[in-house]
C-alpha cells in the first residue's frame, strides 16, 4: 500500500470520528430540545420506552451479529476442505426462530401499547387547551375564566400551571403539522378536520421550547413556540389578564399607531384585538396582548422594540415565506409601504398591548 493511500485512510478515519462525535453531541441532555432530560410524566414514559426498545434492539443486534461472525469465522472455507454435509429442514431450529422473534415482539409491543394508552388519557377534571396550527404559527384557546362558553385566544406562548395535568386538543387550519415539546411530550400530529388529543404536565417551573415537527412548508423550521410553566396563582393572573380586552392607548404616537392598525395598514383584516370591533381578523395571530409575550414571529425574536421594528420593516427577512410578507398589501404593493414614522407609530401601539 502506498503512503498516500494509507494517509488518506487515516484522514477518513479522523473525519468519521469527528462526524460520530458531532452526531453524538445531539444526545446531550442539556440542549433545550433534547428528549433525554425530561420534565414531565408524558415525556418520561416515552423516554423509558425508548430505552427499553433500545436495549432490546441492542440485545438482538449482539446475538445476531455475534452468531453471524462466529459462524463466518469458524466455518470459513479452508484450503483443501471438502463441502460440508448438505441439510434441508430442521424442525427444532425452525420452531426456535419462529418463537424467538415472537418473544422479542412481545417484549417491545407490551410496553409500547401500555405507553400509548397512558399518553392517550383524557382527564375530565383537568384544564383543556385547544391548539390550532397555522402556517407557520400556533394558536392557543383557553376556556374563559369567567364564562365557560367563551374562549381566550393567544398565540405562540402556551402558559400552563406547573405540576398539573393539562388536556390538549390538536387541530390544523391548513396542512399537517406536529406538536412537539421535547422535554414535556413527544410529537402528535395536527390534522385538518381530525381532532387529535394528548395531555401534558410540566413538573418544574420554567420555559420549555416547542417546535413543529412535521414538514409543513417553507417556514416549517421557524414554526416554534414556548411553553411557560408557572405557579397556579401566576397562571391564574396571566389568564385573567389575557381575558381582558385590548388596552386603550393614551400616548399620541400609540393612538396614531392604532389608527394605522385599523386603517391604512389594514392589520385588522388579519389580526384580532379583543374588544375592538374593527379588528376581528383571524388569519394571523390574535394580538390583543402581544406585549405580554416574550417572543414574536412564532418564537423567533425576543419581543423588544428593536425586533418589532425589524419585523414590521421586513418580515420576509426575519421569517422567509411568512404569509404576512406574502399577502399584506403594505408589503406587496410598493405604493402602500409603511413609512419609517408609521412603523414607529405601530410599534409604539403594539407595545401598549400588555
Ligand atoms: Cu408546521 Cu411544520
Amino acid at each position: 500500500m502506498s503512503t498516500f493511500s494509507r494517509r488518506s485512510i487515516r484522514y477518513l478515519g479522523v473525519a468519521l470520528l469527528v462526524l460520530l462525535l458531532a452526531v453524538l453531541a445531539g444526545c446531550t441532555p442539556e440542549h433545550s430540545q433534547s428528549t433525554f432530560d425530561t420534565s414531565g410524566p408524558v415525556a418520561e414514559s416515552q423516554l423509558l420506552l425508548f430505552y427499553w426498545i433500545f436495549w432490546a434492539a441492542l440485545f438482538v443486534f449482539v446475538v445476531v451479529v455475534g452468531a453471524l461472525l462466529y459462524i463466518v469465522i469458524r466455518y470459513r472455507r479452508r484450503p483443501g476442505s471438502a463441502d460440508p454435509p448438505q441439510i434441508h429442514g430442521h424442525t427444532r431450529l425452525e420452531i426456535g426462530w419462529t418463537i424467538l422473534p415472537a418473544v422479542v415482539l412481545a417484549v417491545v409491543a407490551v410496553p409500547t401499547v401500555k405507553t400509548i394508552f397512558y399518553n392517550a388519557q383524557h382527564f375530565p377534571n383537568a384544564m383543556t387547551v385547544d391548539v390550532v396550527a397555522h402556517q407557520w404559527w400556533w394558536e392557543f384557546h383557553y376556556v374563559h375564566p369567567e364564562d365557560p362558553d367563551r374562549k381566550v385566544v393567544t398565540a405562540n406562548e402556551l402558559h400552563i400551571p406547573v405540576g398539573e395535568v393539562v388536556n390538549v386538543t390538536l387541530d390544523s387550519k391548513d396542512v399537517l403539522h406536529s406538536f412537539w415539546i421535547p422535554k414535556l411530550a413527544g410529537k402528535v400530529d395536527l390534522v385538518p378536520n381530525n381532532l387529535n388529543t394528548m395531555w401534558i404536565q410540566a413538573d418544574e417551573l420554567g420555559e420549555y421550547r416547542g417546535q413543529c415537527a412535521e414538514f409543513c412548508g417553507v417556514a416549517h423550521a421557524n414554526m416554534r413556540f414556548r411553553v411557560i410553566a408557572e405557579s397556579k396563582p401566576d397562571f391564574d393572573a396571566w389568564l385573567a389578564g389575557q381575558a381582558r380586552p385590548a388596552s386603550e392607548p393614551v400616548d399620541p404616537l400609540a393612538l396614531e399607531g392604532r389608527d394605522l392598525f385599523v386603517g391604512r395598514a389594514l392589520c385588522n383584516s388579519c389580526h384580532t384585538l379583543a374588544g375592538e370591533r374593527r379588528a376581528r381578523g383571524t388569519k394571523g395571530p390574535n394580538l390583543t396582548h402581544l406585549a405580554s409575550r416574550r417572543h414574536i414571529a412564532a418564537g423567533l425574536l425576543e419581543n423588544t422594540q428593536a425586533n418589532l421594528r425589524r419585523w414590521l420593516e421586513d418580515p420576509d427577512a426575519v421569517k422567509p415565506g411568512n404569509i404576512m410578507a406574502e399577502e399584506a398589501l403594505i408589503y406587496t404593493e410598493p405604493a402602500r409601504r409603511l413609512t419609517e414614522p408609521e412603523i414607529s407609530a405601530l410599534v409604539s401601539y403594539l407595545q401598549t398591548l400588555k
